[in-house]
């Protein structure tokens, strides 16, 4: 089970990084997450698809094509998920066969504030719906107070690494379903 990891966040100690490590150290047996690269992409410019689409673009497509499912940890920007993670999202919507429709996908916000960024979430959820993305219903994955609890560049929280497990198991039931 091939899942493609998308990470909104391109600082070096992100929380959101630490949140994706979590999860990849969690993922259930035969869950394979790839930590896919975004931040190297260019900001969307539809010249740029003139003579084809960048390669980076190209190869992000067809990782998610080829994925079974996708998994997103995005930081909460303004009320929103970050602009690295929409520009991402953007480019890859404007490739052929539509590469998100019908991939089970699974969204984790995290945020040092008490909400865990829930409101970048839902906003996630609404842009992820018209890429045709199958989104995992359910109550939000949302960390909060990321910040306290990535002690050295990890969480061991038990409380959280127990929630997210059960996200990923919830992605892995929807990637059977979808099957
Ligand atoms: C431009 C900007 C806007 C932010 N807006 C919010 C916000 O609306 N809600 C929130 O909980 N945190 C907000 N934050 C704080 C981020 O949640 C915090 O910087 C977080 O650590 C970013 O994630 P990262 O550690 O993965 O980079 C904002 C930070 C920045 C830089």
């Amino acid at each position: 089970m091939k899942i493609a990891g998308f990470v909104g966040s391109l600082r070096k100690a992100a929380y959101s990084g630490v949140v994706m490590d979590m999860l990849i150290e969690l993922a259930p047996e035969g869950m394979e997450i790839e930590r896919l690269t975004i931040g190297d992409l260019p900001l969307y410019n539809e010249d740029l698809k003139e003579d084809g689409s960048p390669a980076k673009v190209l190869a992000l497509a067809e990782a998610v094509r080829q994925a079974d499912g996708v998994l997103i940890v995005t930081p909460e920007y303004n009320r929103s998920f970050s602009g690295v993670l929409k520009n991402a999202l953007d480019w890859i919507s404007t490739e052929p066969g539509m590469p998100f429709s019908g991939k089970p996908t699974a969204i984790v916000s995290q945020s040092p504030g008490m909400r865990g960024g829930a409101l970048a979430n839902y906003h996630l959820r609404q842009t992820l719906s018209v890429i045709g993305a199958a989104i995992l219903t359910g109550p939000e994955a949302a960390v909060a107070n990321s910040g306290d609890l990535v002690v050295d560049g990890r969480i061991d929280d038990a409380r959280t690494r127990k929630r997210l497990s059960k996200e990923l198991d919830a992605l892995a039931e929807a990637i059977h379903r979808a099957a």
